[in-house]
């Protein structure tokens, strides 16, 4: 892989075969920091192949973890010897989850600094519900927008922390650093994703005491011994939404392996309602769309809505489904940059704001596109692989950062695309 990558994808073909999910991205990048609370050796398998959770990897050795990989999907992470110091712009600007570091070097030392996070643009990212959480507990915050964010405590204590705004990365900083407190913390308003399951259960397994995570009120009882396991991360639900929209946008016959089937139900159901059929194997799911289907209308909301990080590769099924559709956007403020590409390739959307109206045409014609950030540049392969022709997809090092072993896992269902660096120039056809 190399900066400046495109995918060259021939499209038109309908998607058939099996594809295995991977571990969930935003599950191992909460998980590996939670490393920190351990104070000794944990394993963490199903962990993905993917650049977030490398960066993730690097920034935690920089901090004198141990890092073994025992297989491409499984590692031992020794932070017995770690020792708390400032984690740089040149780090955290790499991936929006070098936050989880806050809330874990709290939680472990009483003290982190770290620099603002990076992470995809959509909007303005505040984090002022993660600094209240942590305020609440004890800490005293110092914070400047793009600066070192610094924190100290003299003491955790546990508190109740209500959310203004249902917030993943907030509830997960906030719980991180809550195990460590002294006595009861309750977050209400908490997030109830799978991955803030996942990691309540990590955390669960290294000896602290969780309950309710899932819903939208999450107890925790600090201050428990912790120490090192072995924890295996759950599936990825967005990589298995992305592969089952682009079985049915191509009209393909897939199954999808590896699932939480609970997990997607949201998708799911909408794509039921458009007229494509999905068979549920609890751990596996088939997706098929023999015959044109209808439109829908979206929005998107905190689990268990219709998530954010399927709402552009959704956009795109939606752009050639009969009809009208809407997409409303209920989670970041601005997330349909992507949509300038769509209109290269021909489909009819409007965007005001957090509202998309789709009419849908025919067929989505070949362009040279790029990638605006990961799930953006999801779909615009998924736009590839519909459109009849050969399309370019730039800047794919975005869907590198969550995407395990994208363009063999399409290739393997039969998709036309390729892989193409800047050097040596080679011409760029697809094979
Ligand atoms: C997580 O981001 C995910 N990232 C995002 O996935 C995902 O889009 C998002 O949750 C929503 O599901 C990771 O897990 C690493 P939030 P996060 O805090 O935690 C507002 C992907 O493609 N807010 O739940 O940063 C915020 O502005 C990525 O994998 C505050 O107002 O999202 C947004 O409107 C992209 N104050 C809403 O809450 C805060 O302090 C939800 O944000 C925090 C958030």
């Amino acid at each position: 892989m190399h900066s400046g990558d495109i995918f060259v994808i021939q499209g038109g073909k309908p998607l058939r075969g099996s594809v295995t999910i991977s571990g969930a991205k935003n599950a191992a990048v909460a998980i590996l920091p939670a490393t920190i609370l351990a104070q000794g050796v944990c394993v963490i398998e199903n962990v993905p192949q993917i650049s977030d959770v490398q960066i993730m990897l690097e920034i935690l050795q920089y901090l004198g973890a141990e890092v073994k990989s025992l297989n491409p999907h499984k590692y031992q992470i020794d932070t017995t010897h770690l020792r708390s110091q400032t984690v740089p712009q040149e780090m955290t600007k790499l991936l929006r989850a070098s936050y989880y570091l806050i809330g874990a070097m709290l939680g472990r030392f009483g003290s982190a600094k770290v620099a603002s996070p990076g992470g995809c643009d959509f909007g303005i990212r505040p984090i002022d519900q993660h600094l209240k959480g942590f305020e609440l507990l004890g800490a005293e915050v110092s914070y400047e927008q793009n600066a070192i964010i610094e924190i100290t405590a003299d003491k955790l204590i546990g508190s109740q922390v209500y959310f203004d705004k249902v917030s993943v990365g907030a509830t997960i900083n906030v719980m991180l650093a809550a195990v460590k407190a002294e006595g009861l913390t309750v977050i209400e308003n908490a997030a109830k994703e799978p991955h803030v399951v996942d990691l309540a259960n990590f955390l669960n397994m290294m000896g602290a005491d969780i309950w309710g995570a899932g819903t939208d009120t999450i107890k925790i009882r600090g201050n428990k011994p912790m120490r090192g396991c072995d924890y295996t991360i759950i599936p990825d639900q967005i990589e298995a939404g992305t592969y089952m929209i682009a079985a049915a946008a191509t009209h393909g016959d897939v199954k999808v392996k590896n699932i939480i089937s609970k997990h997607l139900e949201s998708l799911t159901a909408k794509l039921k309602e458009c007229g494509v059929q999905v068979e549920d194997g609890g751990d596996w799911c088939k997706v098929s769309a023999p015959n044109p289907f209808a439109g829908s209308h979206i929005k998107t909301g905190p689990h268990p809505g219709f998530p954010t990080d399927l709402q552009p590769q959704m956009t795109v099924l939606l752009s050639i489904a009969s009809g009208n559709s809407s997409v409303t956007e209920g989670v970041w403020d601005n997330r349909f940059k992507y949509v300038g590409q769509l209109l290269l390739m021909g489909a009819d959307i409007s965007v005001n704001g957090q509202f998309a109206s789709i009419e849908g045409v025919d067929a989505l014609r070949s362009a040279t596109i790029h990638a605006d950030d990961l799930r953006a540049g999801a779909a615009m392969i998924i736009a590839g692989l519909v459109a009849q022709g050969v399309t370019r997809v730039e800047k794919v090092d975005h869907i590198d950062r969550g995407y395990e072993d994208v363009v063999e896992k399409f290739r393997k269902l039969g998709a036309r695309i390729k892989r193409v660096s800047p050097e040596p120039a080679r011409a760029a056809s697809a094979g």
